[in-house]
């Protein structure tokens, strides 16, 4: 059963990396894992404020293949990069040569760390989840490499521990100081749903998505350069500001306590510019809330409004956008068909996430491409995604 899921969901990339496995060691690997990008449909930078994210796991794989070998050295070949790499796992270092070794890298550690103990092995990985666009291709690896340990070994790890070992991995080894979504949703998401997460308790539920809708997403080209540094400005931004409330007497911890009414009386205290970093997360937290009842009650178009609202506030109010992904969603809402447009992800780049009916999806894409490419002379990829489940493993 689990199988023939795994096989449909990615089988030309399990079969590429499986045959680079054989190529490589020859001989069959023990077990396969895999794991999913993700797409977020609203809830933008609100997971690092213990806010809500409303992310789906996209039918695009990091594959994990792999073998035991007697001893504690790993070896582990990358097919994206064309390159491998020998760790010892007593003593698991950051390797800055082979960046891409390092969330596989991280994940072994804190394994380790937690007590579980790992066995040399031999691993080949590979996928289709694009790099640097801003679909969560790190968090596919990191997951993809603790259910590939947890079936190679047998290890008791459940799901909620595979997530914030990740988180960790990518943390505190990779150093990227993410929020808790990406992680969540490549572990956890479910075929033809989105997930909502709280992630101020990590109490989450499946939020069925109609199948008369597509989800589209589409990739700017532009890599996120300013992604990392700009992404550690706001995080600092929205500790000032709840730290600044909190001085003026209101009861927060994060800006997930921060109703719309207490920003009004927040005004006198807070900096114009962290007013709008603030006002754009309590906001975008209501739109959370709203479009998971839109949602159920399948009310796409009003969907498609709220994300067209968040796009607008992270535009003005928090500042990540850029123009290549405002163009885009410019664009995509003159189109036919579409419900509603938004840039998803960190920002500075990466991809923008559109809903659109389902028999409009595909001439959506092209009119899309084209008139990215006539306006900026850059070709955008596009993606008409599936909801998908998150991590399986067979073997
Ligand atoms: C990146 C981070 C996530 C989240 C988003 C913004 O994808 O990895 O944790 O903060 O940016 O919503």
């Amino acid at each position: 059963m689990v199988e023939s899921v795994f096989q449909r969901a990615c089988g030309g990339v399990v079969s590429a990396v499986e045959s680079a496995f054989r190529e490589a060691f020859g001989a069959a690997p023990e077990v396969v894992g895999r794991a999913p990008g993700r797409v977020n449909l609203i809830g933008e930078h609100t997971d690092y404020n213990d806010g809500f994210v409303l992310p789906a796991a996209i039918d695009r794989y990091i594959v994990f293949a792999g073998r035991r070998r007697p001893g504690r050295e790993v070896r582990a070949l990358s097919v994206d990069f064309e390159d491998q790499v020998e760790f010892s796992l007593d003593d698991i270092q950051r390797d800055s040569k082979h960046p891409w070794s390092n969330y596989l890298r991280g994940v072994s550690r804190f394994l380790e760390g937690d007590g579980h103990r790992l066995s040399g092995a031999q691993v080949v990985f590979g996928g289709d989840v694009p790099r640097e666009a801003g679909l969560s291709s790190s968090a596919a690896v990191e997951v993809a490499s603790a259910v590939f340990w947890k079936k190679l070994l047998n290890l008791e790890l459940d799901p909620i521990y595979v997530v914030k070992l990740s988180r960790r991995a990518e943390n505190q080894f990779v150093g990227v100081p993410c929020g808790i979504m990406d992680q969540f949703i490549s572990a956890l998401g479910h075929r033809d749903h989105a997930l909502f997460l709280d992630c101020g308790d990590l109490t989450y539920r499946h939020v069925p998505l109609r199948d008369d809708v597509k989800i589209v997403v589409c990739n700017s080209g532009v890599k996120r350069a300013l992604a990392q540094s700009e992404y550690e400005v706001r995080l600092n931004q929205c500790r000032q500001a709840v730290a600044q409330m909190a001085a003026e007497g209101l009861a927060v911890n994060s800006l997930r306590d921060v109703q719309p009414h207490d920003l009004e009386a927040a005004k006198g205290g807070l900096s114009e510019l962290l007013l709008r970093r603030a006002r754009h997360v309590v906001t975008e937290n209501q739109r959370v809330l709203e479009g998971v009842k839109a949602l159920e009650a399948g009310d796409v178009e009003r969907f498609g409004e709220l994300m067209n609202a968040s796009h607008e506030s992270l535009r003005d109010d928090y500042e990540v956008s850029s123009r290549e992904l405002d163009v885009l969603v410019e664009f995509a809402r003159k189109q036919p068909g579409v419900l509603g447009a938004r840039m998803t992800g960190a920002g500075f780049g990466g991809c923008t996430v559109n809903l659109v009916w389902a028999d409009a999806a595909v001439a959506f894409a092209e009119a899309l491409r084209k008139s990215y490419l006539e306006a900026l002379g850059l070709k955008a990829e596009i993606y008409i995604c599936q909801a998908s489940d998150g991590a399986l493993t067979t073997g």
